[in-house]
């Protein structure tokens, strides 16, 4: 993963995609899966879904997913999925800029799954677009990388050189405590696969807020 910041987001991604067959692992994140696992379904929203793996496992668990993505390749491939799974009709994929996007929904889920990006990217402000859209009741999940993988370390010039932590990125929204519980908090190490089969343990940064108003 190389970054030119001369190029349009979608281009990049699209590259990016279409270098491979799949990019990603194709299933869920772990930190979704321990979070939501027992999490009554109900509509939920899925931030830079890529090839959809993330959105497939909370629609085969009853949820009714809208999952954007700026990459067209990506999002092909999981409307793919979905269909073959029988999913179709649990399933939306919205082929958005997320920079410039307004939900226009509510959602008892919005999840953002390593939404990070090595071009410029608003994430804060995307996050806290997002936020909006959760519904009284409804949960936030922010998953990131605790410290950027091994095979990324040249990705994310259009970040900082070290993520921030849950901590952090629950101070920079600033998610009103008379309207939100906010849980921040670094997992334990996983072992974790790269696009060319490296492995690594990795740390995931993980807030969690439920919007209680
Ligand atoms: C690191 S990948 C994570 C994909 C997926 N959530 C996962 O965990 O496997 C980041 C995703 O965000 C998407 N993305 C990056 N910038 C975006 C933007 N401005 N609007 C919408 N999606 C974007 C990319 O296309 C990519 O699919």
């Amino acid at each position: 993963m190389h970054s030119d910041e001369t190029r349009p987001a979608s281009e990049f991604w699209d590259e990016l995609y279409g270098e491979r067959e799949q990019v990603w692992s194709g299933k869920p994140n772990p930190a979704l899966v321990s979070e939501i696992e027992t999490v009554a379904p109900g509509r939920a929203l899925d931030l830079g879904c890529g090839e959809g793996a993330d959105a497939l496992w909370l629609a085969q668990r009853g949820w009714t997913v809208t999952g954007v993505d700026i990459s067209g390749v990506a999002l092909e491939r999981a409307a793919r999925h979905a269909q073959e799974a029988g999913l179709e009709d649990r399933t939306v994929w919205l082929h958005r800029d997320l920079a410039e996007w307004q939900p226009d929904a509510e959602y008892d889920l919005v999840s953002a799954q390593f939404l990070h990006s090595p071009l410029e990217f608003p994430r804060e402000r995307v996050l806290l677009t997002a936020a909006r859209a959760v519904a009284p009741g409804g949960l936030l999940l922010v998953v990131g990388h605790a410290d950027f993988p091994p095979w990324a370390q040249h990705a994310h010039e259009g970040e900082r050189a070290q993520p921030p932590t849950a901590n952090e990125l629950a101070l920079a929204l600033g998610l009103p405590e008379d309207q939100w519980t906010v849980e921040a908090r670094t997992s334990e190490g996983r072992e974790a696969t790269g696009p060319d089969g490296q492995k690594a343990i990795l740390t995931d940064a993980i807030l969690k807020a439920r919007r209680t108003a």
